[in-house]
């Protein structure tokens, strides 16, 4: 799959901009702040349907505007594809696929897949569990629609459950509604377990052969999920914590508490692990990332490369290099020279400056 061409009017510090990509290798440099990333974040917002950090939709409208357009064009199987997202001021998005209004999120997910890859995501390693999970939701929302759903589900049964619970503080009477939530939060936290079960399986068996590749066969990187609950003791855990959770006013057990471990050579990668071990991490989750969706999809996602060609030492450039040929890859930099006497290939060179490109 590939991206032929992307148009944003209004779109962060775009007030237009009209471009159309190389199916191979792009790079797009230009001084900080001059809009290298807001370009990859309007293409990610095409392929998961949020910004990759996370910003309400009136952040990403240009200062001063009501509302910002991203119409994008991608080929997938040789048939073109178009995706529209209107954003509004305070409002939800609009998404239309092929000039068809869309009236669910979930029918834009997996039109498009692409993988971010960013400084950032050594957050991934290094910061608390939040950051763990979303690396996971993000990436199983584009690949799996039924998991999209299952967590939408839960997470609404969550936030019930908990304004049920700071309810009860007041009126005890309300405590006789809380099996409803109990129910539902069992019956989609079950699949969203196990799911992410599956998915970590993957990612475990990628990352381990990766990394052993990266490092020359010098270290291995493995990964384990660590679900907050087992899939089968849900429900019982949920009814344990009931009184605990009517004391905290929030619901303490369920996959909303689930987290990730990874480990270099056997030893805790983020207790343990060197500055540029959970940097290799890093990558080697992105080339994963990249198999996992060439497995399920049977087509290669666009490879979306923010900035991280210059922390990866030239060992490890050469291995992402090596490992993306035939995948369209979009690289942000600030100069050129690490493509000076690199050995490969730049197809096509976008300047930026200032909300423009040249
Ligand atoms: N909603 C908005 N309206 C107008 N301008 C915005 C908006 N949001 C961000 N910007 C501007 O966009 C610019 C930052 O863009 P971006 O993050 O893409 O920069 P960059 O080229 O990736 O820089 P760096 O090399 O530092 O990462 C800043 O100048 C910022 O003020
Ligand atoms: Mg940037």
């Amino acid at each position: 799959m590939h991206i032929k061409s992307l148009e944003l009017s209004n779109y962060r510090n775009y007030k237009s901009l009209n471009i159309s990509f190389d199916e191979n290798i792009n790079i797009i440099f230009g001084d900080n702040a001059q809009g290298k990333t807001n370009i990859l974040e309007s293409i990610f917002l095409c392929a998961a349907a949020k910004s990759h950090r996370s910003a309400k939709n009136q952040e990403m409208i240009r200062i001063g505007s009501d509302d910002a357009h991203v119409r994008l064009v991608l080929t997938k199987k040789n048939i073109d594809h178009k995706i529209d997202i209107h954003l509004l001021n305070g409002k939800s998005k609009k998404i239309a696929v092929d000039q068809i209004p869309i009236k669910k999120t979930g029918q834009l997910l997996g039109l498009l897949n692409a993988v971010f890859f960013s400084p950032e995501d050594l957050n991934i390693i290094k910061n608390g569990p939040s950051e763990r999970r979303k690396f996971m939701n993000l990436e199983l929302l584009m690949l799996d629609k039924v998991y999209f759903h299952d967590l939408n589900f839960y997470s609404k049964a969550l936030d019930e459950r908990n304004k049920l619970l700071k309810q009860i503080i007041y009126d005890h009477t309300l405590e006789s509604t809380l099996p409803v939530w109990d129910e539902k939060l069992t019956e989609y936290g079950k699949n969203v377990i196990e799911t992410r079960e599956r998915f970590i399986k993957e990612i475990y068996r990628h990352v381990r052969d990766i990394s052993q590749k990266v490092t020359g066969g010098k270290e291995i990187i493995e990964t384990k999920y660590v679900p907050d609950v087992k899939k089968d003791d849900l429900r019982k855990a949920i009814e344990d914590y009931k009184n605990y959770d009517m004391k905290t006013c929030v619901t303490n057990r369920g996959p909303h508490r689930d987290d990730i471990e990874f480990f270099i050579d056997g030893k805790s990668l983020k207790k343990f692990g060197s500055q540029g071990q959970q940097r290799t991490c890093a990558l080697c989750l992105k080339l994963a990332e990249i198999e996992i969706v060439k497995e399920s999809t049977g087509d290669t996602p666009v490879l979306l490369l923010d900035d991280v060609l210059s922390e990866l030492d030239r060992s490890r450039q050469n291995y992402l290099l090596d490992n993306i040929r035939n995948i369209q890859t979009l690289i942000t930099c600030t100069g050129l020279e690490e493509f000076v006497d690199s050995r490969f290939k730049v197809n096509k060179l976008f300047h930026v400056v200032n909300g423009n490109v040249e």
